[in-house]
């Protein structure tokens, strides 16, 4: 479990990137906290600096769409989902808790190694 920043300072239409490895970015949602790899499974682009709206945010790059509750691509040019991570409020803080066994297919898939 990662503590991220006080809910106060994470207002609604507002994100903010942690530095783990790899980076995570956490979005408030119209009220809703939701957290996913920082970085588009296009190229490198960082999540936390495109566009909300609903519940879903568009790539600053290139424009692909990932939909926060599930990671998947909503639009070309993403075709690979991006990882979520479940995010909870104790005490008017914020923390993700990382999820590392989705982490775990998607680097068999990029191996080759899933079934
Ligand atoms: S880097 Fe995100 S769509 Fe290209």
């Amino acid at each position: 479990m990662i503590p991220v920043c006080r809910l106060d300072d994470l207002p609604a239409g507002e994100s903010v990137r942690i530095d783990t490895a790899p980076p995570i970015a956490v979005f408030n949602a119209d009220g809703e906290l939701y957290a996913i790899d920082d970085t588009c499974t296009h190229q490198d682009a960082s999540l936390s600096e495109g566009w909300l709206e609903g519940c879903l945010v568009e790539c600053p790059l290139h424009a692909a769409s990932f939909d926060l509750r599930t990671g998947l691509p909503t639009c070309l040019p993403a075709r690979r989902a991006v990882r979520t991570h479940r995010v909870t409020v104790d005490d008017g803080m914020v923390h993700v808790h990382v999820a590392t066994e989705v982490f775990a297919e998607v680097a068999a898939e990029e191996e080759g190694t899933a079934a």
